[in-house]
């Protein structure tokens, strides 16, 4: 069978990948930020998965407004980093893991979640960001990863109680898989920013942080947070946080999707690992790791 064994966060800032690839990371603005992530590199090489279920959000790179899939599954063997305007940034390609993916697909979509299947597409930063901030700059990825792109940019976009449903019942396909796997799922994008309008440029450390605090401990008070409080609390962006969601949901102290009414839950995760920094470009960077427990 097939387990998830830890929960990943982290914002995506498209400048992050620019200081990586450009070595700008020791600069005095960027150090901070890495500064934060050296224990993430450390956890990711002592706690090295099988699969990443990656939860990100594309930005009209692979998708246009000519089609807007709400929730989108990469099932390719292989997915290439993509050109967002300045070259396809100098990182491995990811390789994909099919078999489970189709896996996950079958199982949610039984489950009455729609997904779009995806059997080709090029990642773009809300992809690559994460996993160069957790695994540095290695020739390859340590594992395959499962693409998992969500539509938080063109409204409508999917409720945070949507989101979390769905990682319930990501858990239970992936614990219906039968292969021993051991498998990350990873929440990306957030927190509070705003790119455009007259608010551009919002920053609100304490709601990100009020909020971290509620997805770490009350997910299910986090996952009924109404999406107009992200928009005025957290900025238009600042709605990217819903995909956090979907990871938080799929551990194992949330009750397992369609487990009986009362029916017993795993211990609450440990905390491996929190931080938040701002400035990061217009966005401010939250991140936390959660370990499921035994
Ligand atoms: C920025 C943040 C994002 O989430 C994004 O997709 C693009 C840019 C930024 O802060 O610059
Ligand atoms: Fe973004």
């Amino acid at each position: 069978m097939a387990r998830i064994s830890a929960s990943v966060f982290t914002s995506h800032v498209p400048a992050i990948g620019a200081a990586i690839d450009l070595g700008k990371t020791h600069e005095p603005y960027w150090q901070p930020l890495f500064k934060g992530f050296e224990p993430s590199k450390q956890w990711m090489k002592d706690n090295r998965p099988d699969v990443i279920f990656l939860v990100y959000n594309d930005h009209a790179t692979a998708f246009s407004l000519d089609l807007i899939p709400t929730f989108a599954i990469g099932t390719a063997a292989e997915f290439n980093p993509a050109d967002e305007g300045w070259g396809p940034r100098p990182v491995p390609k990811v390789i994909g893991h099919p078999e489970l993916a189709s896996h996950i697909a079958q199982s949610v979509i039984q489950d009455d979640f729609d997904l779009t299947i995806v059997n080709r597409m090029d990642v773009d930063h809300g992809l690559t960001v994460p996993l160069s901030l957790m695994c540095g700059q290695p020739d390859a990825w340590p594992c395959p990863v499962i693409p998992f792109a969500v539509n938080v940019v063109q409204y409508p976009v999917p409720s945070g109680r949507r989101c979390f449903n769905l990682g319930r019942a990501i858990r239970k396909a992936v614990e219906s898989f039968d292969q021993d796997l051991n498998v990350q799922i990873w929440g990306t994008g957030g927190m509070s920013h705003q790119l455009q309008g007259a608010r551009a440029g919002l920053i609100n450390r304490e709601w990100d942080n009020a909020w971290l605090d509620k997805m770490i401990n009350d997910p299910e008070a986090a996952a009924a947070t109404p999406h107009i409080d992200y928009v005025r609390e957290a900025g238009s962006e600042g709605i990217e946080l819903v995909m956090w969601l979907i990871a938080r949901g799929a551990m194992a102290d949330v009750p397992a999707f369609g487990a009986p009414e009362g029916a017993p839950v795993g211990p609450k995760p440990r905390l491996a690992h929190r931080f938040y920094h701002v400035p990061a470009s217009n966005t401010a960077v939250g991140h936390a790791i959660l370990e499921n427990q035994g």
